[in-house]
């Protein structure tokens, strides 16, 4: 897809070329901020031990998740890339001894997030020591995951509850979790795994995606016939808004599809969400997107920094594959330098998370304004991919 440039556009891009992102001093700042999240982790680990992993900071205190929620892998993530970027030893102890804390989910059947909680520490995890034993949890994982396909309806079931609202509720940030599959078939030589991943993707470009390429949140399917029963949101502003985070998620999946199995649609459907992402007039000069496009108080609303930071992430593998590799490495530049400039904690503060100002569940009143570990962990993956020389996705 060819991309037309708006004055919009125009603008986000010229005004990143002139950002140069100072990757050493913000990795040397954010390994800083980590020492201190990790003292903070172990304390609080004393008083609840199976409380592994720091989310969020609520009500000014520092939220601590069991391994079994959707951001218990995030953290472990987090502190391989500091071990890819330094090379350090100790990086490498502290990255081993979290991620064995996430194990044990790999045997989880009862949500989709086995990519997130799985995949981000295993997966570097194998790619960076190449122990088997990762290999093996990765496996394990995608089984465990494959179970909650449903063939009738070609997608893998997101969440189990709210059974009154939905049936088979399916959600954008699925896409994410395909990645674990994709792994596990080349690993394994089962092509099932690969199967499930592409059935499922081209599912999502049939009915999450509205004309203009924004993505609605949660589809309900009918696994008696395989229709859709309703298209809504669980997190987003309203059934037909842009969800900010899902377009990132989004733009994230269709580009890890493409990585896989170098099918042209995923190409043009990653080029087209990115399109609507980056000529969104609603998002501000830095390029930081309000929580939801369509919020109507914007400018009155809170930012995500953690949608701006996957897609980021994301914008910087697309620019290895699409015609578009100027626009996106500019538009990402952008982001990266507001983040690393504007939206980093201070030293010391926040309990030691590195980026301030995401939002996770406007719709349920938590997590609004706040610190958040997948933001960190996406940040510290685009700062990798900056510059193309940790070239590993
Ligand atoms: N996957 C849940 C979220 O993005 O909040």
């Amino acid at each position: 897809m060819k991309f037309k440039i708006t004055t919009a556009l125009l603008l986000t891009v010229l005004g990143a070329q002139a950002q140069k992102v100072d990757v050493p001093t913000s990795f040397k700042n954010a390994a800083i901020q980590t020492g201190i999240l990790i003292k903070n982790v172990d304390s609080a680990r004393k008083e609840k031990p199976n409380f592994v992993s720091p989310r969020t900071v609520e009500n000014g205190k520092l939220k601590m998740v069991v391994s079994r929620d959707w951001t218990s892998g995030f953290f472990p993530g987090e502190l391989w890339y500091f071990y890819e970027y330094n090379k350090d030893s100790k990086w490498l102890e502290l990255a081993k001894k979290y991620t064995e804390d996430i194990k044990k989910e790999q045997f989880t059947t009862t949500t989709h997030d086995l990519g997130f909680m799985i995949y981000c520490p295993f997966g570097a995890g194998y790619r960076l020591t190449k122990d088997t034993a990762y290999r093996s949890v990765i496996v394990q994982a995608a089984k465990s995951l494959s179970t909650r396909f449903n063939a009738k309806a070609g997608v893998i079931r997101s969440w189990d509850h709210s059974g009154t609202k939905w049936k088979y509720p399916v959600i954008i940030d699925n896409m994410m979790n395909l990645e674990l599959l994709f792994e596990a078939s080349k690993f394994t030589g089962d092509s099932s795994f690969y199967k499930i991943a592409v059935t499922h993707a081209n599912n999502t470009i049939k009915n999450h995606y509205r004309p203009d390429f924004s993505s609605f949140h949660v589809v309900d399917y009918d696994t008696e016939n395989g229709g859709v029963l309703q298209k809504t949101t669980a997190q987003g502003y309203a059934n037909e808004s842009s969800w900010a985070r899902g377009q990132a998620w989004g733009l994230y999946g269709f580009t890890l599809c493409y990585r896989y199995t170098k099918n042209p649609v995923y190409l043009a459907q990653a080029d087209a969400i990115a399109k609507y992402i980056l000529n969104n007039k609603s998002t501000p000069a830095d390029g930081i997107p309000y929580w939801d496009y369509n919020d109507p108080q914007i400018p009155n609303v809170s930012r995500d920094a953690s949608a701006a930071a996957i897609t980021a992430s994301a914008l910087y593998e697309l620019a290895k594959y699409s015609k578009n590799a100027k626009t996106y490495k500019a538009a990402a530049d952008k982001i990266l330098y507001s983040l690393s400039t504007a939206y980093t904690s201070k030293i010391g503060d926040n309990y030691g998370f590195i980026l301030e100002h995401s939002t996770g569940h406007r719709p349920n009143n938590s997590e609004i304004d706040v610190p958040i570990n997948y933001a960190d962990y996406y940040y510290l993956e685009a700062l990798l991919r900056y510059d193309g020389k940790f070239n590993f996705k």
